[in-house]
């Protein structure tokens, strides 16, 4: 996807951010364009919120301000990511067509004022998009500038108007066929709940009390597919016009109402929005995971940062500028997993609007400010990384681990009246994705039906609802592989079906011939209860399981000690069956008991010679070695510990060979590749 110079994205790293050129006057934007020049910039996000500026009356259009900023653009080199600027309607629209508005659980109306207030279920809003994306097409496809096109924004709108209600009913129809089956789904036998014709179907709206599961996990599933089709219905207007074209919208990481393992195989590039919180010194480990699951969700497309903040954001209640140095090393731990475009929201702080105090990479105190010239700075050291990334030897990785994670599963797990409110797959998922960090090891985040072949273990951190063709997959890996791969299972596992209902029997049912387990009651906790593996102590956070062993090859790898309330004492905690060399664990653990675990349970052909220093994040891949310090003390790093492949490693960003160990300031990063063989290293200059 390159309109001028090496194609970005594939061979060159994508650096640049928001650019909104109609907050100013063209000659800031002629300032803009020199100053992005100097900072390496070489792709801005631009008209993400211009509708009103395009359309500012019904049908009439100026488009001469943004014809005179592309080509200001094209003629510095700049390529362009083109939105449409579908997020935000003008106001016109929701006066004249109160329809297009969204209405809340509550029947609230989402008025205009703001952003985002439309409805993806109003055909009105759908048809006025289709108008507009229309026109921006026909006038910029092929445009020397544009490399990439930009859906909408932040895709997450939800609405229970009555117009959704009735795309809804639609939506079930095709689902389940009949009512009957709707009826079965939900189990609406339940509290007289049972629907006599299909017009009786609501979206879940505020009710006096617990509002059926089946129906708020059917509402979860329509509103993810409502907003894809209205992304689609954009997409193919302009993959009409240019069927080369590469089309993206902007994730939001671990954003529960998006489904973005449904979403992911449609769009050309993966394109995240990441904010972590300064205030949060472990921050770094939900980064790492977020970068991982866009690196999986990408499934070897390109995939990109396609905003983060330079330093404070405006919408958190205290905000907490972040550190430069953690700009920095959020950056670098995105293309060590494998990002290849890192941009930021906004190119120019704006001076009015609801976003005046969030930071930009030309902050309101200019392009002289510690700000701007890290911005300068940044870009030089990713330009330097785009080309020896793209000329560097291959090295030696260790296999990969499968960690299994399920968006429609993690919905059912945000349901109100489970046994506990401290079961949310996303969180679980994280305390076992730091455990892997913590050991090095480099782990993909994979939906339970993705091919699971090519892993060196596979690990579930909770699947509370597992459908059969999930479970399918997952029995597959352990059946079919000749040297029984592990698989390790977390607790409230395969506890339901896909559709919410309870499995009967000694629980995880449907995986317990392969645990060698029986599982007998689920026991949220009170803090203050351990569990011993191998003479270690840990606590156990919230949850545990009251379970038996029922096979003999199965054994306790830990259990619950003397202390434990609710008749958990001397039960297992932790099992292994070496049959099928599948681990459960009946616990909710903490990262430190769960590093212990993996240590016992993962192939060594997963892990780095050692593992590394607390703090220091070691990302590696095909390549590159990524060694991050998060922590505020030098950090001293034997390459003997981190590769088995130290040969002609140099520091990407400088240049200077490494040999035998590397010592990395506080909060310093850095990336070592391998140097082609001398022939080769000749007919790259040549
Ligand atoms: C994102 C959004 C941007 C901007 C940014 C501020 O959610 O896409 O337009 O509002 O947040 O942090």
């Amino acid at each position: 996807m390159h309109r001028t110079g090496q194609p970005l994205l594939t061979h060159r790293i994508a650096y640049g951010g928001d650019y909104n050129p109609e907050q100013w006057s063209p000659d800031i934007w002629r300032e803009d364009i020199e100053l992005m020049t100097h900072a390496g910039v070489n792709l801005v996000t631009l008209g993400v919120f211009s509708w009103a500026c395009l359309e500012p009356r019904p049908g009439e259009y100026d488009f001469a301000w943004l014809d005179e900023v592309m080509n200001l653009l094209h003629a510095a080199g700049i390529c362009v990511d083109l939105a449409t600027p579908t997020a935000s309607p003008p106001p016109w629209m929701g006066r004249l067509h109160p329809d297009t508005l969204a209405r809340n659980a509550d029947g609230t109306t989402m008025h205009w004022g703001s952003r985002n207030h439309f409805s993806p279920a109003s055909q009105t809003y759908r048809d006025h998009s289709e108008r507009i994306v229309t026109r921006l097409v026909e006038r910029y496809a092929g445009h020397p500038a544009v490399v990439m096109w930009h859906v909408g924004n932040e895709y997450g709108q939800m609405c229970y108007s009555d117009e959704s209600a009735e795309r809804f009913r639609a939506w079930l129809v095709k689902r389940y066929g009949t009512l009957e089956a709707i009826n079965e789904a939900w189990g609406t036998a339940f509290w007289s709940q049972r629907y006599s014709t299909i017009d009786e179907i609501i979206p879940p709206r505020t009710a006096p009390y617990l509002i059926n599961p089946g129906l708020n996990l059917d509402f979860r599933r329509y509103s993810s597919d409502l907003m894809l089709e209205c992304f689609l219905e954009q997409r193919d207007i302009i993959r009409q016009a240019d069927p080369q074209a590469v089309v993206t919208t902007n994730f939001m990481g671990f954003f529960a109402p998006v489904n973005y393992q449904h979403w992911a195989p449609h769009l050309d590039v993966i394109a995240d929005d990441i904010y972590p919180d300064p205030s949060d010194p472990d921050s770094w480990h939900t980064t790492a995971m977020t970068h991982t699951l866009m690196r999986s969700l990408a499934r070897g497309k390109p995939w990109m940062i396609m905003e983060q903040a330079i330093t404070a954001v405006n919408w958190r209640a205290h905000n907490v500028p972040k550190p430069l140095h953690q700009t920095r090393r959020e950056t670098l731990s995105a293309i060590a997993r494998g990002a290849r475009g890192v941009c930021f929201f906004q190119w120019r702080a704006s001076t009015a609007g609801s976003e005046r105090f969030h930071s930009a990479m030309v902050p309101h105190q200019g392009p002289t400010s510690a700000t701007h010239q890290a911005i300068r700075a940044l870009g030089s050291e990713l330009d330097t990384l785009s080309t020896v990334l793209e000329n560097a030897a291959p090295l030696a990785t260790p296999q990969r681990v499968a960690l299994v994670f399920d968006w429609e599963s993690w919905w059912a797990t945000q349901e109100p009246a489970l046994p506990t409110n401290r079961l949310d797959a996303r969180d679980i998922l994280a305390d076992w994705h730091t455990a892997l960090l913590r050991l090095g090891v480099t782990s993909d985040i994979v939906a339970p039906t993705d091919p699971l072949g090519e892993y060196a273990a596979v690990v579930v951190p909770n699947l509370y609802q597992a459908s059969p063709q999930a479970l399918a997959n997952l029995r597959d890996c352990v059946e079919r592989s000749d040297h029984l791969v592990p698989l390790i299972v977390g607790p409230f596992t395969a506890v339901a079906d896909h559709h919410g209902h309870i499995h009967r029997g000694g629980f995880p049912v449907p995986l317990a011939d392969l645990t060698g387990t029986h599982g007998n009651d689920w026991v949220p906790l009170e803090a203050g209860v351990n569990i011993d593996m191998a003479g270690a102590q840990y606590a156990v956070a919230d949850f545990a399981e009251h379970i038996t062993v029922t096979s003999d090859l199965t054994t306790t790898i830990a259990h619950f000690t003397d202390d434990a309330p609710h008749d958990l004492a001397g039960h297992p905690a932790i099992t292994h069956n070496a049959g099928t060399n599948t681990w459960y664990c009946a616990a909710r653990l903490s990262p430190d008991a769960l590093t212990h675990l993996l240590r016992a349970a993962l192939p060594s052909s997963t892990r780095l010679p050692a593992e590394p220093p607390h703090g220091v994040d070691v990302v590696s891949a095909p390549t590159h070695l990524a060694v991050i310090n998060h922590t505020n003390e030098h950090q001293r790093i034997a390459l003997a510990d981190i590769t088995t492949d130290q040969q002609n490693l140099f520091c990407a960003m400088t240049g200077a060979p490494v040999e035998d160990s590397l010592t990395l300031p506080p909060y310093d990063a850095t990336i070592l590749v391998a140097a082609p063989a001398v022939s080769e290293t000749k007919e790259l200059n040549a």
